[in-house]
């Protein structure tokens, strides 16, 4: 029996400096123009714009995840992440890029942005497509089928379950290539099959060469691009910032482009913003910078498309108070009824300094007549009434499935674990000496009831 009680204890010990050690052990770099994806609760992240070892600035090969099944507050320094950088780096620098999932084949695609070769820093030109295989925690190059479009940045991608819908972007040098071009080419590539299909696309008009907008796939399958600059031409002649009034839209299931007019109040210009989509229909797009010269931020920094509304496509320009400094270049991810936002350039001199950092804030959007920012994420209440849910959007996949057993790599830290295992230590020789007092305490009491209960039996023998 004590036996038992001390190996419990044991365990527990061990389990607590696990759990420490998973929790409070890695804090990722400041970084922006990162990418990530939600698959299967955990919210991965993969390169992003940010210092080098050397204190230089540059893509970077990071791949690490939040785990949202843990609650967390953004005021404390417990934001469940955990590592993936020391098994499983990104084979190139990476940053701009966009990524993508496959849930049939447990991938996610690295393409597109910038990829610096490790071994010679060249640039890389080629369209390539990495894909990570999340549960056995390896990188490999996709050979993908078909004729591969110019690499490009500054663009987002849109996804379902069978393709993945890349349009607009630039190249340059950056990318690789020689000159710059702007993009107005709709590119599909088809997960299953994993090859580019070639898309002719039609519509009363077509869409000029654009980017830096946001790209939002809707549950009918039109996808809704938000915001960014546009040119006249693709050597990227005359380029102006995109009026949000007017929202260029492509239906997937048609091929059309539309372009639609929005009603409300419009929001400003912005580049660099993010937009997730919400389960009743509203896109909720935030920050961004409405000059990238001036690096000045999008005003409002927050705006709500709603394409579910009568009319559809109104826009809305609620407040929310204890805003985050003013950012650009952020991932935003929505689970449940919180929109979680990481990484991301902090464009201008607010309370915080600028340039890339690591933080992460929280929208709660459940209420459409009050935003609020929040400091605490509750697991709990995210957690599906159902054994599975699937909901898909631009930036994101929402997809939480019951829980999955833990991974087999934590990067530890060495000076928690010393602790808890002198903790535990400690721990064990107190109850290894009480043990001991009580054993002997009960030795002897046994031995004097023994002794009473002869006399007792004498007693009744009586
Ligand atoms: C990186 O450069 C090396 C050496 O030039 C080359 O062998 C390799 O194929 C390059 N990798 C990529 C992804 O371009
Ligand atoms: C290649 O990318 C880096 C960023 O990592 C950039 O500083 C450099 O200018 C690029 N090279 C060319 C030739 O544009
Ligand atoms: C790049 O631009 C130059 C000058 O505008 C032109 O001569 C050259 O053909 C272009 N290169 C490519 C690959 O388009
Ligand atoms: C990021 O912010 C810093 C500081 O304001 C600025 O110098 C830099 O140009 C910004 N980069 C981008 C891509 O917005
Ligand atoms: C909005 O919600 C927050 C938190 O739920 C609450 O503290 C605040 O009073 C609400 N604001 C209004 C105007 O009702
Ligand atoms: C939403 O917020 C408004 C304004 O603060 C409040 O009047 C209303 O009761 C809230 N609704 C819910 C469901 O909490």
């Amino acid at each position: 029996m004590i036996f038992t009680y001390i190996s419990h204890v044991l365990l527990s010990c061990i389990i607590f400096s696990h759990s420490v050690a998973r929790i409070e052990s890695f804090t990722p770099l400041p970084r922006y123009s990162v990418s990530s994806i939600l698959v299967d609760s955990k919210l991965y992240f993969f390169g992003g714009w940010g210092k080098n070892p050397d204190e230089s600035e540059g893509c970077q090969n990071s791949v690490f995840y939040l785990d949202t099944l843990s609650s967390f507050s953004t005021l404390d320094n417990n934001i469940p992440w955990i590592d993936l950088t020391s098994i499983a780096n990104l084979p190139v620098g990476t940053c701009w890029q966009v990524s993508a999932h496959d849930s049939q084949k447990n991938s996610i695609y690295i393409l597109e942005g910038l990829m610096i070769n490790s071994s010679n820093q060249v640039n890389v030109s080629d369209t390539l497509v990495y894909s990570f295989d999340t549960k056995i925690q390896k990188w490999s190059k996709s050979m993908i089928s078909g004729i591969a479009p110019p690499r490009r940045m500054e663009l987002q991608i849109s996804q379902d379950s069978s393709n993945i819908y890349m349009f607009g972007g630039l190249s340059g040098p950056l990318t690789g290539s020689q000159n710059t071009t702007w993009f107005n080419d709709m590119n599909i590539l088809d997960i299953k099959s994993l090859s580019w299909l070639i898309v002719v696309p039609s519509g009363i008009d077509l869409p000029p060469p654009q980017a830096d907008f946001t790209a939002t796939i809707l549950n009918n399958g039109m996808i809704v691009y938000i915001g960014g600059r546009q040119a006249t031409n693709a050597y990227g002649s005359e380029i102006s910032y995109k009026q949000m009034n007017k929202i260029w839209t492509y239906d997937t299931k048609k091929s059309f482009w539309n372009l639609i007019v929005t009603s409300g109040t419009i929001p400003g210009v912005r580049t660099g913003h993010s937009a997730v989509l919400a389960m009743d229909g509203r896109i909720i797009v935030y920050g961004g910078k409405e000059n990238e010269e001036l690096l000045s931020p999008a005003t409002p920094d927050l705006a709500v498309l709603d394409t579910a509304s009568t009319p559809p496509f109104q826009w809305s320009t609620p407040k929310a108070f204890n805003a985050p400094p003013i950012l650009a270049h952020h991932s935003a991810t929505l689970i449940g009824n919180v929109m979680i936002i990481a990484f991301g350039n902090v464009t201008q001199q607010t309370t915080v300094a600028p340039g890339p950092t690591s933080k992460v804030y929280l929208l709660d959007i459940s209420n459409k007549s009050n935003y609020t920012w929040i400091t605490s994420f509750n697991a709990n209440t995210l957690k599906p009434t159902s054994t599975t849910e699937q909901y898909e959007d631009s930036t994101t996949t929402y997809s939480i499935k019951p829980i999955q057993p833990s991974d087999k790599v934590i990067s530890l830290n060495i000076a928690l674990i010393l602790g808890a295992a002198i903790g535990c230590t400690i721990a064990f020789i107190i109850i290894v000496i009480i043990t001991v007092l009580l054993l002997r305490r009960w030795l002897k009491y046994k031995q004097s009831s023994e002794n009473k209960g002869l006399s007792d039996i004498s007693v009744s023998d009586n």
